[in-house]
């Protein structure tokens, strides 16, 4: 039976940088009557998640109102640095890998938390400095963003990283002090490892237009005009007693620059005002159109993080609460997004073929003295991504200098964690501050994007 009421209503929605561009995009209010969180934001074009905890998919209760109620799973922490890299260069995905094939089975699209995060740094990692952890740092992305490639929505790339408080600055952390530019080379590496995953920056206490959210949107604003490879902004929405009125705006403001927004981690003091708050939410996203999912931190009151504030939408017993009701209601109210074939897409090209498969490269092994390099390439029509492995000789290396000659048409547009000089013909790549000095052995990677074909490049690398 089909319950769909189509109102057409057409609610325009004219967001800043569409109008700049002469475009507009429309919501279109199609009242429907989905009776799962999950068919009823399907219905109008977004995903419900929740995050889950490995140890809680042998709970039979827990995993049917997951399957029933959820298209989208989040690692509570099963996919964090401490949990994937327990030993530096020695993997652990049993917990990610669980829950990936979970979602396969089930018909849910997986979110992966979070790839660099100041807390949850396994020891090995927080005794770290310098340009040692900034490699363990990038290493750990590509790593894990290659391991899962093909299999991830949406990556928290970077979690975390905007202090609390008035001064819209970053927060200081080791991560932080190995160089202003980590969060974009982290962009960088997860995007040369995995093209077809949405690469999210992920923050808390964003829920307004406040000089947090306001710090990370100018790093975002940066970031697109400089053509950092950012997709989507992910906003925690730990919530209170009170929803901000602006909290809907300050989505609108980020999806204005052209990047998706998601509500990622979704809990709400219990109290009076709780369903209240869940359907400002819920009703927030659907406004917005490039609002792409919302996801709830758990599935009942008794999995969260939050202990007794009973944050969530479903009891320990598995009853659905008030909240339940009044977020499937808001979901059946909502706009449904009307893709609109102008609207711009990422100003970085992702690939128009799945992802391959292929594992990445093994490291050649080090010349006797000076340096070797290796490239690994993800391409599609007309473009793709190099990532370049350079290994120290057994003279170690003070500097490094990797030259590449592309065929003909191709042209770099992108280069991190090193320097580009030209970009065309024979284009010679120079180490940044943080990866020139290598001791024997050693592996600095840095990565290029470029238009055209990258294929048949040979790099050659010189040592200083
Ligand atoms: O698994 C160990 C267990 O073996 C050990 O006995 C026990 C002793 O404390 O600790 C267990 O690990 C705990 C883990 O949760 C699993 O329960 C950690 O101590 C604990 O710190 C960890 O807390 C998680 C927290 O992030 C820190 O990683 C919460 O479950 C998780 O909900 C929370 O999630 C974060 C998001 O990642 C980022 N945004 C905020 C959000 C809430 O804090």
């Amino acid at each position: 039976m089909n319950h769909k009421r189509v109102l057409r209503l057409a609610v325009t929605v004219a967001a800043t940088g569409a109008l700049a561009a002469g475009m507009t995009m429309t919501l279109t209010s199609t009242a429907s009557a989905g009776t799962t969180l999950k068919a009823s934001a399907a219905e109008k074009g977004r995903y419900f998640g929740a995050a889950v905890a490995g140890q809680k998919l042998s709970d039979s209760t827990y995993v049917t109102i997951l399957n029933r109620e959820f298209n989208s799973v989040v690692a509570e922490n099963d996919m964090k640095w401490d949990a994937t890299e327990p030993q530096q260069g020695r993997f652990n995905y049993t917990g990610g890998d669980r829950l990936v094939a979970h979602a396969q089975a089930n018909g849910q699209s997986v979110r992966g938390h979070a790839l660099l995060w100041y807390q949850q740094q396994p020891g090995w990692a927080r005794d770290m400095s310098g340009s040692a952890l900034r490699s363990a740092m990038m290493n750990h992305v590509t790593q894990v963003a290659t391991h899962f490639r093909g299999k991830i929505h949406s990556w928290d790339v970077v979690n975390e990283a905007f202090a609390d408080g008035n001064s819209g600055a970053r927060r200081d952390s080791n991560l932080q002090r190995t160089g202003n530019d980590w969060i974009e080379a982290a962009f960088y590496a997860a995007r040369a490892a995995d093209p077809g995953a949405k690469l999210c920056y992920n923050d808390y206490n964003t829920d307004g237009i406040n000089a947090k959210s306001t710090g990370i949107y100018n790093m975002v604003r940066d970031f697109k005009s400089r053509g950092v490879p950012i997709d989507c902004v992910g906003f925690q929405s730990h919530l209170g007693t009170s929803l901000s009125s602006d909290y809907q705006a300050n989505l609108q403001r980020f999806a204005d620059l052209d990047v998706d927004v998601q509500i990622t981690e979704l809990d709400v003091m219990s109290g009076g005002n709780q369903a209240n708050i869940f359907a400002g939410v819920t009703r927030a996203c659907m406004n917005v159109s490039r609002c792409t999912g919302i996801t709830t931190w758990g599935v009942r009151d008794c999995d969260s993080w939050r202990g007794s504030d009973n944050a969530l939408l479903f009891e320990c017993s598995g009853n659905k609460k008030a909240a339940y009701t009044s977020v499937l209601n808001a979901l059946n109210a909502g706009p449904a997004i009307t893709p609109s074939p102008t609207t711009p897409g990422p100003t970085t090209p992702g690939p128009t073929t799945p992802p391959p498969t292929t594992p990445p490269p093994t490291t050649p092994p080090p010349g006797p003295e000076g340096c070797t390099a290796s490239v690994s390439l993800n391409s599609w029509t007309g473009g793709f991504v190099a990532s370049v492995k350079v290994t120290a000789g057994s003279a170690g290396t003070n500097g490094w200098n990797v030259s590449v000659t592309l065929p003909g048409g191709a042209s770099v547009t992108n280069t991190w964690s090193a320097t580009a000089s030209g970009s065309t013909g024979t284009v010679r790549f120079a180490n940044v501050n943080y990866n020139g000095r290598l001791a024997a052995g050693q592996v600095a990677e840095f990565g290029f994007q470029g238009t055209g074909s990258g294929a048949g490049m040979t790099p050659t690398c010189t040592a200083s």
